[in-house]
């Protein structure tokens, strides 16, 4: 388990240390060497005789094949069990820390100079958040256990820092760091006066946009409120500015060119296939001319090869995510143009991760960085993750 490197901490216990080790080692276990042995026998004993035809299997063809073989069963039944282990190590250690954890964020918001968190009682959770427990999260994002609470937030980070075994840096940000220095490295002139990150969660890839351009103003918005009081507690324990509200990323309560980087990360394969357009068509709204809308996601699946798409939807069909099947059949070509857009204006990358790499051999890889999606690590939890980003300059520039 990484350990949080800020004082919403939780203390664990022995044997719940011991747990989180565990099931940490049985994630990588089986997000690297078990997904390995699921292609192979995919590539030796299946994939031969789908193509025997000359037929170019789809995505649920190699799933209808593959479900009855032991490899990509012990794969399933593993990830899903190791899924539930997650949530049964973390929970009770934040329960047990609920009062403290309310009082030190009481504490941190009165610390001079740092961000703001705007609640909205009225606003209406969606029910793509408040009816379904997504990625098997007991409570979703928004259930509220007693007044102030952070739990789901404190659920959420904890169970991130367990379930990505290293692969998130050492401050659980690497998408955030690794895309914000990516964008500053490859467009040295632009420096963003203010920048949006929708669907922000605990503000974890939020903050790095404050480390990277630090006299830029920062907002974070989500609908979920404990853990926008997470977050902002987060990024004040950590001495950043970042400013959090509650919001729906589908109805942006900001003014016409309010910002100049609209981003989010792993954002938009949670929202309904009808609200995406909605969201894009609101990040070109408060976009100013010149800026730049950037979402971290996972490939399209018109970009990968049919296994590599099919190991993807893995979470559409056993991770309860109802959304993420219809959006990455998306073109994210297309859904950027309709949202206003020019089409020449598209941009997309595959950026190397910051903190696997360290700032030398990251900037090497950054200069040779293509955008298309060559490589299987593209978007796969698993060692040597590179994270895919789509989106467009808003003109005129
Ligand atoms: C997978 S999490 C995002 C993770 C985070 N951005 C990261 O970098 O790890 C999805 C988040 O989107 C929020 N969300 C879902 N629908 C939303 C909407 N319409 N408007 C704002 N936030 C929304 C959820 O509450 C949840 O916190």
């Amino acid at each position: 388990m990484i350990p949080l490197r800020h004082e919403l901490r939780l203390t664990l216990t022995r044997d719940e240390k011991a747990r989180a080790g565990f099931v940490s080692a049985l994630r990588r276990h089986v997000l690297d060497t078990l997904a390995r042995e699921v292609r192979q026998d995919y590539q030796s004993q299946v994939e031969p005789g789908l193509t025997r035809d000359g037929l170019e299997p789809g995505a649920e063809d190699i799933h209808r094949a593959l479900r009855g073989r032991d490899a990509f069963r012990f794969y399933s039944a593993l990830r899903v069990g190791s899924q539930d282990m997650l949530y049964q190590t973390v929970r009770p250690a934040v329960e047990r820390e609920q009062d403290r954890l309310v009082s030190t964020a009481e504490r941190l918001s009165h610390k001079p100079g740092l961000g703001t968190l705007t609640l909205h009682p009225g606003l209406a959770v969606p029910r793509s958040v408040s009816a379904v427990d997504i990625h098997l999260m007991p409570g979703s994002y928004d259930t509220e256990y007693r007044e102030a609470d952070l739990t789901m937030g404190a659920v959420f980070e904890n169970r991130l820092a367990i379930s990505t075994f290293g692969v998130f840096g050492p401050n659980l940000d690497d998408i955030g760091q690794s895309i914000a220095r990516f964008v500053r490295e490859r467009h040295p002139g632009f420096a963003p006066r203010d920048i949006l990150d929708l669907g922000c969660t605990v503000g974890h890839n939020t903050g790095a946009w404050k480390d990277v351009f630090p006299a830029a103003s920062v907002r974070g918005i989500d609908v979920a409120v404990p853990c926008l009081r997470y977050a902002a507690a987060r990024a004040r324990a950590q001495g950043r500015a970042v400013d959090f509200e509650q919001m729906n990323a589908e109805d942006l309560q900001f003014p016409d060119h309010s910002f100049d980087v609209v981003f989010s990360s792993m954002f938009l394969h949670e929202v309904p296939a009808r609200g995406i357009p909605r969201v894009l068509a609101e990040a070109y709204r408060v976009l100013r001319p010149g800026g730049l809308m950037l979402h971290m996601e996972l490939p399209p699946a018109g970009q990968l090869s049919a296994f590599d798409s099919w190991y993807l939807d893995w979470d559409g069909h056993y991770n309860n995510e109802p959304f993420y099947r219809a959006f990455r059949a998306m073109d994210p070509r297309r859904i950027v143009a309709a949202a206003g857009f020019d089409p020449r204006d598209y941009t997309q990358h595959v950026v190397p991760s910051y903190s696997a790499l360290g700032p030398e051999a990251w900037r090497a890889a950054v200069a040779e960085a293509e955008p298309g999606v060559a490589s299987d690590k593209t978007g796969r939890l698993g060692s040597g993750i590179r994270w895919f980003c789509f989106g467009a300059w808003k003109q005129p520039r």
